[in-house]
């Protein structure tokens, strides 16, 4: 491993003393929303969020917040944290259902071990009581700019199922599919902590997109590069399921041989697996990932310019973070 990536627990420290204490009150929040339902529901969204996950969500909320001023803003930060957290759970949920997963989080999906039917109405549940969450803040633009975060991700599901199997797909289609269905829940987060911290939104929101777009390039590259002991997910499962992303698109591109490939044709996991290795080979990921920092600096560039060196550290180290991470 890359001993410069930074960390999660670096940048836990680098935010500064409040966030440890509000992580965990969030983290407790989270257990509390995940419990307080009956079986036979509750140990599949219980054993969801006990799988861990790295938190980033509600960590850039609260990064971009700031410490709070006082308690009424410190619950709301809690409560916004655990929203966005559930939400990004339910979405993973349904999403392995979509993408026919079996491991997330190290752990088989719910999909795989209790069926289709019990994981969409987990992730229906972790839904509802996201929403919960965020409305007992009485801040009607907060649920609206979660509201507005959970369409755009339906839509980039659709969308990328829309897409599914067609190697010919460009650029600018995936990046918009990754802004639908993965940057708009990091660029809500971004703009929530705005409106409870008064902070220039739109610079927020906008820094909040642009590396939300860089996360789901590097989750691609790490689909292809693996492995699944330290990513927790399968090697090869966007290939699986027939869903085109950048590594592909730029293999194809350098490696002639690659262009003609039918993606149907790859139906075990062994045969995806050594299509990884080619695209790999090809120096698709390298490019990729020169792709994903681009975006971090022109993320970078977005931050407010009100912000102290503190926050404005920390932001930028969580972006440099999207980009060198390893799981
Ligand atoms: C995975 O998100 C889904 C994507 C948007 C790529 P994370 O990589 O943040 O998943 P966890 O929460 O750490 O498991
Ligand atoms: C992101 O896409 C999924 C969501 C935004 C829900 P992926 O399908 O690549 O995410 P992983 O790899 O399964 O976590
Ligand atoms: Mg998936
Ligand atoms: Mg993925």
């Amino acid at each position: 491993m890359d001993p410069a990536a930074p960390q999660t627990g670096e940048l836990v420290v680098a935010g500064g003393e409040h966030i440890p204490p509000l992580l965990k009150e969030i983290e407790e929040r989270l257990r509390a929303e995940a419990l307080g339902y009956g079986a036979p529901l509750q140990q599949f969204g219980e054993a969801t969020i006990a799988a861990g996950g790295k938190r980033l969500r509600p960590l850039l909320l609260l990064l971009c917040a700031g410490p709070p001023e006082n308690d009424q803003q410190r619950a709301a930060m809690v409560r916004a944290g655990a929203a966005i957290e559930l939400i990004h759970s339910a979405t993973l949920v349904h999403d392995d259902v979509l993408d026919q997963a079996d491991l997330r989080r190290g752990k088989p999906t719910v999909v795989s071990l209790a069926g289709r039917d019990a994981a969409i109405s987990t992730g229906d549940l972790l839904f509802a009581r996201a929403f919960l969450a965020i409305t007992e803040s009485g801040d009607a633009e907060a649920v609206q700019l979660l509201s507005d975060a959970c369409s755009a991700l339906a839509r980039g599901e659709l969308l990328q199922r829309a897409d599914s199997w067609d190697s010919g797909i460009s650029r600018e289609r995936y990046l918009e599919r990754c802004e639908l269905k993965t940057a708009r829940l990091f660029e809500a987060a971004c703009a929530i902590a705005a409106t409870i911290s008064a902070e220039p939104a739109p610079e927020l929101a906008s820094f909040g997109r642009k590396i939300g777009v860089a996360f789901q390039v590097l989750d691609d590259v790490l689909d292809v590069s693996g492995p699944a002991a330290r990513t927790g997910k399968e090697r090869g499962t966007d290939l699986l399921d027939g869903t085109v992303t950048l590594p592909l698109i730029i293999a194809r591109e350098n490696d002639p041989s690659l262009a003609s490939l039918e993606l149907r044709s790859v139906e075990s996991a062994a045969a995806a697996e050594a299509l990884c290795d080619r695209i790999a080979a090809s120096g698709a990921l390298e490019h990729s990932r020169a792709f994903a920092l681009e975006l971090v600096a022109s993320a970078k560039q977005e931050l407010p310019e009100e912000l102290d060196d503190r926050r404005r550290g920390s932001l930028e180290l969580v972006a440099d973070s999207v980009v060198s991470r390893y799981s």
